[in-house]
């Protein structure tokens, strides 16, 4: 036995497999292609690795040993319901409570202007899990205390139907909620006793003006019967090309209000639809209409 051989007896059987099974050009040509019909996310060749361990992950789980299999099976999936699993499996969710904090600093400013003595419709359009949306629960409420006239109703979607399941729940670990003020984390949350300890549940009193949708952003067929004051859709462009931007960016100028608000992640930008919106703030449009 070589030493190297020697060396893997003692590998856990794990290890080898961590970055999934190598998948060959063609394999992941198939994905990428389905991927982008599916929800139009933009895979680059660079993303090879990743998603060979994000579908191995899922493979493991099928008992797969190859992608012929998991392509034969997202190829005759009448239901939708691997496609499901796919798309959860290659979305990527990373969100914080408060992130990009000047956008609702921004947010605050522009509801106590316009809206004392009216309903805001506010929409977070990726939402991922929730911590976007709850941010902005957390800020129409604290504005309320002050102006209790003002309503709000927030809406919150994401394709990654994992990622609305624990936004509905609204319960969140410790470590998910960095970015959170303590008096918001004592206000607004309670706290998980025995096989809970550790987690916080977002209060169910506080969120009756919440709705979570399952929406797909390159998808026309959303009926919404009412456009929108606000719409938050950060951090979600980055994955989609030029075009997919385009076609997404004009389906959240028709969903808006005359002058209603746009936020995009602050590495993100229009692409060229400057007739359509006017800046207004660092990464925040106004409709023009
Ligand atoms: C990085 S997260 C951003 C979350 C939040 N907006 C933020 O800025 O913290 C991107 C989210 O976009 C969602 N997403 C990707 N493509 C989508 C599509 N076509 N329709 C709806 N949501 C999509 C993903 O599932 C993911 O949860």
């Amino acid at each position: 036995m070589t030493q190297s051989q020697k060396n893997l007896v003692f590998v856990p059987p794990n290890v080898a497999t961590m970055g999934g099974i190598p998948m060959s050009t063609k394999e992941f040509m198939f994905f990428k292609e389905l991927i982008e019909n599916l929800i139009g996310i933009n895979l680059t060749e660079q993303k090879l690795t990743l998603v060979q361990s994000r579908l191995g992950r899922r493979m493991r789980e099928l008992g797969f040993d190859s992608y012929k299999q998991y392509i034969d099976l997202l190829q005759n999936d009448p239901m939708g319901r691997e496609v499901t699993h796919f798309i959860n499996a290659l979305t990527t969710n990373k969100t914080e409570f408060f992130r990009e904090n000047a956008h609702f600093d921004y947010l605050k400013n522009y509801l106590t202007d316009m809206f004392h003595h009216q309903t805001c419709y506010l929409w977070s359009a990726a939402c991922s899990n929730g911590s976007e949306v709850y941010t902005l629960n957390i800020i129409c409420e604290e504005l309320k205390r002050d102006y209790p006239h003002f309503d709000y109703r927030i809406l919150g979607s994401d394709i990654d139907t994992q990622m609305l399941q624990k936004a509905s729940s609204g319960i969140y670990h410790k470590t998910e909620l960095v970015g959170l003020p303590p008096l918001y984390l004592s206000h607004y949350f309670e706290r998980g006793l025995k096989q809970h300890s550790g987690t916080y549940r977002f209060r169910t009193d506080m969120r009756h003006k919440l709705k979570f949708k399952n929406c797909n952003l390159v998808d026309d067929n959303d009926n919404f019967s009412f456009q929108f004051d606000v719409i938050f859709l950060r951090n979600v462009l980055i994955y989609f090309s030029k075009d997919t931007i385009t076609k997404v960016i004009e389906k959240m100028w028709r969903h808006l209000k005359p002058n209603g608000i746009l936020f995009i992640g602050h590495s993100e930008n229009l692409h060229g639809l400057s007739h359509r919106f006017e800046a207004v703030g660092s990464s925040v449009y106004r409709a023009k209409k």
